[in-house]
């Protein structure tokens, strides 16, 4: 495979300033790329605000002779960050919500604000700054973009309440994003890293921060970003060398026919056929959904239209 190249893209990194984001803005520098190097620069839990975080990662682009601009907006203001973009390199082409934060508490103990925060920067952070990028990738026929989701977004993870439904409505994006921009040449994935970061150092020792560097992220987002890609609304788990896509299964289920009422009594008794994963299948798409009804219950969602 030729080498990926960007040397007529412009990329926007939130977050770019630490972890992950910065190894990103770094990588598609020295690929070529004119960068976007966002950052609020505050707290891991979301407070305060500095310039030097994303200063600080646009010299070390600069440095290697690489193109960079610095931006410090907080993601909730998206659409400045892409017109950061259009003033200093008149487009944009990928795009990678990064930006994240974290304020952990069990349900019982969890604060509104422990609540809003998480959402302004993970679901109106991102959709600000997609939803502004979104018309001038339409229209120029490319677009990349990733949304960062998490295990957590996935799988749920105890006290993470606010952090992993944050996470889980970036699935949902994603997938539709990747259905609405397929036509436009607009790729849309979604992925959950596992990285040594400030967000996980409080937790992981230094030997597994090593092997859990953010580098070892940066080769996904770079592939999915890439020209050649073709791949859209996929999810994947990346950390530690390790990258895998992650796909719903749908058990067969089982039908009990509609010419006459069913009760709780009636799923009680067919729990086992109803949870019984041995004629399991893929569930990519709502069409998915509807083809499953047809087969067990024989009629056509798909021409229900009056
Ligand atoms: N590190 C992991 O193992 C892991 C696991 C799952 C998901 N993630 C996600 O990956 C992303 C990157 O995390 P990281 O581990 O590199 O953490 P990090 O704290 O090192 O980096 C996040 C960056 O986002 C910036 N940021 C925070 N709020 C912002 C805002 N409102 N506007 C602009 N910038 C803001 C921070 O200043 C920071 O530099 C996050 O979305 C995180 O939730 C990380």
């Amino acid at each position: 495979m030729s080498d990926i190249k960007f040397f007529d893209k412009v990329v926007i990194v939130t977050g770019a300033g630490g972890g992950l984001g910065r190894a990103y803005a770094l990588e598609f520098a020295k690929r070529g790329a004119r960068v976007v190097v966002n950052d609020l620069g505050g707290s891991g839990a979301g407070e305060g605000a500095s310039s030097s975080a994303a200063d600080q990662v646009v010299a070390e682009i600069k440095a290697f002779g690489g193109d960079a601009v610095a931006n410090y907006d907080s993601v909730e203001f998206g659409e400045k960050i892409v017109q950061t973009a259009i003033d200093n390199f008149g487009r944009v082409d990928i795009l990678v919500n990064n930006a994240g934060i974290l304020r952990d508490s069990s349900f019982t103990k969890m604060s509104d604000t422990d609540w809003e925060l998480i959402y302004k920067v993970h679901v109106d952070g991102a959709y600000k700054l997609t939803k502004a990028a979104w018309p001038y990738m339409v229209n120029q026929g490319f677009g990349r973009v990733i949304f960062t989701t998490s295990a957590a977004g996935i799988y749920g993870n105890f006290g993470q309440a606010n952090y992993s439904s944050a996470k889980s409505a970036l699935l949902g994006l994603g997938k539709t994003l990747a259905i609405e921009g397929a036509r436009k040449n607009v790729h849309v994935n979604v992925i959950a890293p596992i990285a040594g970061s400030r967000l996980t150092e409080t937790i992981w020792g230094e030997e597994i921060l090593k092997a859990t560097s953010p580098d070892y992220v940066v080769p996904l987002v770079v592939k999915l970003c890439a020209e050649e890609n073709k791949d859209t609304g996929g999810v994947y788990e990346v950390g530690a060398s390790w990258f895998a896509k992650v796909r719903v299964e749908r058990s067969e289920g089982y039908a009990f026919g509609v010419d006459k009422d069913v009760s709780a009594e009636d799923v009680a008794s067919k729990w086992d056929d109803i949870c019984d994963f041995s004629n399991a299948a893929p569930a990519e798409s709502i069409v998915s959904t509807f083809n499953a009804v047809g087969k067990m219950v024989g009629i056509d969602l798909l021409a229900a239209k009056k």
